[in-house]
């Protein structure tokens, strides 16, 4: 199952600026120069006596507090929240954490249904439409607050300044525009499904991650994929258990479970929205649902966040479930690499030889560098459908958390064109990547005495790119490009998962960059 927040985003058009009797709990005006001078502000004005103009002005002063929570007789809303809006030169992250932290104050005050004004002002180079998608996508993602695994009657405390609400109240955002004709209308409405289907394929990521390794085993990630395909008739799931992964002699892949009482399972989401003959993209997630590191076993502290280990895996599901959604005209292939990577009297030792579904030899000389070892198979695997690009996302590398940090993705590939796609799509979405070099030098590192190739080397240095470099040679076939998403997809603090790279995908498959 896809994992809903809301139950609806709408749009309402308000064509005579009649606002004061739009019925919800929340009224939300960005408050800028353009709105509040529009006809619906000052219609509310009119019915506060001035009040609203006034402590505007003031929030619009530098340096206020950049919002306020009212009341004003005569007027449906129940509360009016009046927040100061950025600008056009304000970066898109600043847009993208204003209205998630919308949608959070709307949960603490435990509004049903929330309204939000279109401020009518946009980044630079952007418009109404982005805006309104936008909105939708963060609302909807913002609304986010993980409690599967919490006892029900949990309520909402307050913690130093901070509200933390347990469960979710919002059900309903209107988003308000006016006087828009219908063509645009009609318009609105398809940015508006798309933030929104976008926003629940980012919450699917991020639910799919915050689940606890006891919760998300493959075998049970592969109930909820294969529970989907009732949902979304456009999706096609098939799934490949140990027996199948070794008649197709995944040694690679296998090296990883072998340790583990879970077995694995690669789960293969089909969705053909487009043309018979075009070509499919493929997205191929690293799925290690808890990851010790095997005998090369992790430290203690901080393991537990390794169940995010699988969030490339979560990424590729949020995204397949969000074209469902939107009934996209594309083809897309998903593959979701599941295992767990734990030790035992049968795990992989250091220093053993697997022999890959490729046919190259791989020495593991660290049972901790796993995810290329399944990712290695999956993408030899992936080649069968003749994709036209092959996009791997993976929690890969410690080293991208000190090369990046969590700001940016890490983008490696054998394709100019696609990288350059990547790295724009993270810039329209906010959900921003960055490119490191992937030459031929570091291809070398790979070396060993014992097999064709080994599955660390390089040292100390350059980590990240030594990882993208053993996957490349099992990406030579196609057009590939490797995401490292060790960073971003979950933060640490406050703990949960990002739902990164979900937007960043989205854009870049819906608007069709790779054309
Ligand atoms: N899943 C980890 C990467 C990771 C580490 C993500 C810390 C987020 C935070 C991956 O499987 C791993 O263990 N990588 C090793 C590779 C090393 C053994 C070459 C790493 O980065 O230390
Ligand atoms: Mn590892
Ligand atoms: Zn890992």
């Amino acid at each position: 199952m896809t994992y809903k927040v809301l139950n609806n985003i709408t749009v309402k058009n308000i064509n005579n600026g009649v606002i004061s009797n739009v019925s919800t709990d929340l009224l939300v005006i960005p408050v800028n120069n353009k709105t509040i001078s529009s006809d619906e502000f000052k219609e509310i004005d009119k019915k506060s006596n001035g009040y609203l103009l006034k402590s505007s002005k003031e929030a619009l002063n530098p340096g206020n507090q950049n919002h306020l929570i009212t009341s004003i007789n005569g007027i449906t809303a129940k509360k009016i929240l009046l927040v100061k809006d950025l600008n056009e030169k304000d970066d898109i992250y600043l847009w993208l954490n204003k209205y998630k932290y919308i949608a959070k104050i709307a949960n603490s005050m435990n509004c049903k249904n929330l309204s939000i004004l279109d401020g009518q002002v946009y980044p630079n180079g952007k418009n109404q439409l982005w805006f309104l998608e936008m909105v939708s996508r963060s609302i909807e993602s913002g609304a986010y607050i993980f409690s599967t695994t919490k006892n029900k009657t949990a309520k909402t405390e307050k913690v130093g300044k901070e509200i933390i609400s347990s469960n979710v109240s919002l059900k309903n955002v209107t988003l308000i525009t006016s006087k828009l004709t219908s063509a645009q209308l009609k318009k609105a409405k398809i940015s508006v499904l798309r933030g929104f289907s976008v926003g629940e394929g980012i919450n699917t990521a991020k639910h799919l991650g915050d689940l606890p390794a006891n919760h998300a085993t493959p075998k049970i990630i592969e109930k909820i994929v294969k529970n989907t395909t009732k949902e979304y008739q456009g999706l096609k799931v098939k799934s490949l258990n140990e027996k199948d992964l070794a008649r197709l002699k995944m040694g690679s892949y296998l090296s990883v479970s072998k340790g583990s009482d879970e077995p694995p399972r690669m789960i293969i989401i089909e969705y053909n929205g487009g043309k018979k003959n075009e070509k499919p993209i493929a997205l191929v997630g690293k799925g290690i649902t808890f990851d010790t590191g095997g005998i090369s076993i992790k430290p203690s502290p901080g393991m537990d966040e390794m169940k995010w280990d699988m969030c490339g895996a979560g990424t590729v599901f949020g995204v397949m479930c969000s074209l469902a959604r939107i009934k996209a005209d594309v083809n897309v292939i998903g593959i979701m690499a599941c295992a767990e990577n734990m030790p035992s009297a049968r795990a992989t030792k250091p220093g053993d030889v697997v022999t890959s579904m490729s046919g190259q030899t791989i020495e593991i000389l660290n049972t901790d560098a796993e995810g290329r070892l399944v990712l290695a198979d999956a993408l030899t695997y992936v080649g069968k459908y003749k994709p036209s690009y092959v996009i791997d996302m993976a929690t890969l590398t410690g080293a991208v958390v000190v090369a990046l940090g969590s700001h940016a993705s890490g983008v490696m590939a054998n394709n100019q064109f696609l990288a350059d796609k990547i790295i724009e799509s993270g810039e329209e979405t906010g959900d921003r990547a960055w490119q490191l070099p992937l030459w031929n030098e570091y291809k070398s590192c790979t070396r060993t005495n014992f097999a064709d190739l080994a599955n660390i080397g390089g040292g100390r240095e350059a980590g990240t790119i030594h990882a993208a470099a053993f996957l490349s040679k099992f990406a030579e076939d196609y057009k590939w490009a490797h995401m490292d998403i060790a960073a971003s997809a979950w933060s640490s603090s406050p703990k949960g998962g990002t739902g990164r790279p979900v937007s960043l995908i989205c854009d870049l498959i819906l608007n069709k960059k790779l054309k």
